[in-house]
């Protein structure tokens, strides 16, 4: 039978990003610049965020693509950042249905239609990419933000350097550990928002090396997050708005609450083991973490 360790190693597995997976957001990357490049005066634009880093967790959603604007277009710099997102999202409802096509906080979302099954799974496909208009500013691009009601800076190189670091300091176990709880929050209702906040604090929470054991680190990785949710959580690169200010306090004390819980139904699960009762020890994982943790 599958111990807990082993599932975790399969578990970590099945969410790390492969290579259908990656030609299917190649495909879909082309598709969508080949459009907005008809529509705008575009530099550059490049696939990033989290799915970028390795830290985007399954099934693939959200999946960014940042397009530079060229200096044309700089008209747009000193309008509401709603003017911009308004005019991405027209310009893509020219090639995708209205009920596919959706305005975020910094983003225009396109949904490809692609529906998960009860494991999960997606045939390899990914379900939505996130398209954000830039200007590069300096070392630093800045991006709409429509909550703020300003362009807020940001640096994708510095998060991907600091999640490298971080990953090489935690014995090459960091990325999945942060996947693997941004699948939890996904599977329970998301309690943290956004769930960059997870990755971000992760950063300063998963320190010291990796133990050896992936249910001991999860428990205290929760435990640690519902100990530090009420923090204020600034940008890892230190130029846009702090990543925590999505919650305000009725919506820390749940997620600290979620995590708490969680924390509690891990130490549960370790203890089954301990019992000898190794099924029910999986049962219990899978029922905490979501349906691609693995029975067999
Ligand atoms: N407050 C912020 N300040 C500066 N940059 C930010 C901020 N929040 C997010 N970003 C940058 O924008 C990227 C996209 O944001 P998003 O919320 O999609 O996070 P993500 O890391 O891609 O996580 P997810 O897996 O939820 O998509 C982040 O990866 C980060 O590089
Ligand atoms: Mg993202």
């Amino acid at each position: 039978m599958l111990t807990v360790e082993e599932a975790f190693k399969k578990f970590k597995s099945r969410l790390e990003l492969n290579d259908r997976e990656q030609a299917n957001a190649s495909t879909r990357h082309t598709e969508v610049r080949e459009h907005i490049r008809t529509k705008f005066a575009i530099d550059s634009d490049f696939l990033t965020g989290s799915y970028r880093r390795h830290t985007k967790t399954k099934p693939l959603k959200d999946i960014d693509i940042f397009f530079v604007l060229g200096e044309k277009e700089k008209a747009y710099k000193t309008s509401s950042p709603s003017v911009v997102l308004d005019a991405f999202e027209s310009a893509l409802l020219e090639k995708y249905e209205r009920n596919a096509v959706g305005k975020q906080r910094r983003s225009t979302t396109v949904n490809f239609g692609v529906k998960e099954d009860a494991d999960d799974k997606t045939n390899y496909r990914i379900v939505s990419v996130d398209v954000v208009p830039a200007f590069a500013d300096g070392d630093n691009y800045i991006i709409p933000d429509s909550i703020e009601g300003t362009w807020i800076k940001t640096n994708p190189k510095i998060h991907a350097d600091k999640a490298v670091a971080a990953h090489q300091a935690y014995n090459s176990e960091w990325k999945g550990l942060v996947r693997m709880v941004k699948y939890w929050n996904n599977h329970n209702g998301k309690p943290v928002k956004p769930s960059f906040l997870i990755e971000v604090m992760a950063l300063e929470c998963l320190h010291g090396g990796f133990s050896g054991r992936f249910d001991r680190e999860i428990q205290s990785f929760f435990a640690t997050l519902a100990s530090r949710i009420h923090d204020t959580w600034p940008d890892p690169a230190g130029l846009g708005p702090p990543v925590s200010d999505m919650m305000d306090s009725t919506a820390k004390n749940n997620a600290k609450n979620a995590l708490l819980l969680a924390e509690r139904q891990a130490a549960a699960a370790i203890h089954l083991v301990r019992e000898g009762k190794n099924g029910d020890a999986l049962k219990a994982w899978r029922a905490l973490m979501g349906p691609r943790f693995p029975l067999t």
